[in-house]
């Protein structure tokens, strides 16, 4: 059954503006820093995406700023009302992904397909005939694709893999970013293309519908293209390149084709990233050789800018990694009441409700999700027991400040997987992606009588549940509003 959702990015701006999420920029604006300063100011405000509609330099093009940056957009992109509660959010993403088979892609044809509208190939190609950004000041380049995702297929495989790894124009066909090696394309890339000496196929797409995005950048365990179809509910839409066999949303606004060279980098970065910093150092990285662009009579870019929360990445990624680890958890058979990442952590931080069943639970919790695919990305994890409301900082705060014994219930993990982009990490940790883990357990200990476990002091704990009830029905009678 197709769910209610947006099948190209232009309908989902819509929807952004009817629910006052969308401000629509008449004013010229600068591609160099002014536009991403704008995009940068909203995702600091949680604001409404901007819609450029005039770009110096280029007439031809649109931009779209922090498109998913907010819960409210993430509800619209699912097809909710932009108010829904981020438990409600979740339990849509979960009952669409976690039930059912996976959705392959329909393939349409190229005629008529909206990102074929313009095909430049061979000579004609020329990066800079695109408004790629210049995002912050400081960057080592202009950032063409800040939120886009890279089509590749497994060498060996049928399989393929959509994700987000950030390129910068280096000349007028190639571009250069940083491809992880425990990513899904930084395996194949690093793993079989680069030893086999063999150029890997790459697409990479601006301006895909949310959904794409979302799927993306989720921590997939299915084939990306197939997770968005568990999304949409029904197949996503893609036609063949120009120059390769890759598919791609045909609906999409911008496509770059082209192949990843094995054996060859060119210097790249500086660039403010995910974590709030501009950590890693110019140095060189992936290079992509551009073979063809097709795209929109007149496509609207996407642009995220990455920096201090909130950005789309950081509230995407905690979102998807939150609840991945939670259907981890759950297939391991661990009675998790709930799993939040938060995203103002820059998705450094999970909290994981459960109840004390057995000692050492909250150990086994950690292991997990620090061992697993998604263990990498992030190194804090917070137990707390199942009457504390994971998205309630109120409430995580006073467990974490009143459960977790200093001495003994704070335990670290040394020389664990890291990202090169941690910013307390050594420059040595960095280099070799290695970084620290540690967990808070926020669970009384297990041996302590019921009555060495001190009363928790709330109105839901402390009081007959018929006073509370009273209470809560005469409330406005009191007299208070809320
Ligand atoms: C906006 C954004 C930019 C990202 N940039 C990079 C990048 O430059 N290099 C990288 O390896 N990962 C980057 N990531 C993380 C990958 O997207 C992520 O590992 C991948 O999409 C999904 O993981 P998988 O391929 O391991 O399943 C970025 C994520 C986001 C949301």
């Amino acid at each position: 059954m197709a769910h209610t959702y947006y099948k190209d990015n232009r309908e989902f701006m819509k929807a952004l503006d009817r629910a006052g999420d969308l401000v629509t920029v008449e004013q010229e604006v600068d591609w160099d820093l002014e536009l991403g300063a704008i995009v940068r100011l909203v995702c600091e405000r949680k604001g409404p995406s901007p819609y450029f509609k005039k770009i110096k330099d280029y007439p031809e093009f649109e931009a779209l700023g922090a498109p998913l940056a907010t819960y409210r957009k993430l509800a619209l992109s699912l097809g909710l009302d932009a108010d829904a509660s981020i438990p409600e959010i979740g339990k849509v993403y979960v009952e669409r992904t976690d039930r059912g088979e996976p959705v392959p892609p329909k393939v349409v044809p190229s005629d008529g397909a909206p990102v074929k509208e313009v095909v430049v190939t061979g000579d004609d190609v020329n990066l800079f005939d695109l408004p790629g950004p210049m995002v912050h000041d400081g960057d080592g380049g202009r950032y063409l694709c800040t939120w886009h995702m890279i089509v590749a297929k497994d060498p060996d495989s049928d399989e393929i893999n959509w994700g987000m790894y950030r390129q910068m124009v280096f000349d007028e066909k190639t571009m250069v970013g940083p491809v992880l090696p425990f990513s899904d394309m930084g395996k194949w890339f690093h793993n079989k293309a680069v030893p086999r000496n063999e150029p890997m196929p790459f697409a990479t797409v601006i301006g895909m519908d949310p959904l794409a995005g979302i799927a993306a950048c989720a921590p997939s365990p299915i084939p990306e293209d197939q997770f968005c179809g568990q999304l949409m509910g029904e197949a996503v839409e893609v036609v063949k390149c120009e120059t390769n066999d890759l598919m791609v949303p045909a609906h999409a606004e911008i496509v770059i084709e082209g192949e990843i060279l094995p054996n060859v980098e060119l210097e790249e970065a500086p660039f403010g990233e995910y974590t709030g910093y501009r950590t890693s150092p110019r140095e060189p990285r992936t290079v992509y050789r551009v073979r063809a662009i097709t795209r929109r009579k007149r496509p609207v870019l996407t642009v995220s800018n990455m920096g201090v929360p909130t950005d789309e990445g950081q509230l995407l990624r905690s979102f998807s990694l939150g609840l991945e680890m939670e259907k981890l958890l759950r297939s391991q058979g661990i009675p998790v009441t709930g799993v939040y990442m938060w995203p103002e952590s820059t998705h450094h931080l999970v909290v994981v409700g459960v109840p004390h069943a057995y000692s050492g639970i909250a150990s086994q919790v950690a292991q997990l999700v620090f061992g697993s695919k998604l263990g990498p990305w992030f190194h804090m994890v917070v137990v707390v027991d199942e009457k504390t409301d994971i998205y309630n900082k109120d409430e995580v705060i006073h467990a974490l400040c009143t459960k977790c014994n200093p001495a003994t219930d704070i335990h670290i993990y040394r020389n664990h997987l890291g990202t090169p982009l941690n910013p307390f990490a050594s420059p040595e940790e960095r280099k070799w992606g290695r970084g620290a883990k540690v967990m808070f357990d926020c669970l009384f200990p297990r041996d302590w009588k019921p009555s060495d476990k001190p009363i928790l002091v709330s109105f839901n704990n402390v009081y007959p549940e018929d006073v509370r009830e009273k209470v809560l029905s005469n409330w406005k009678s009191y007299g208070f509003t809320d």
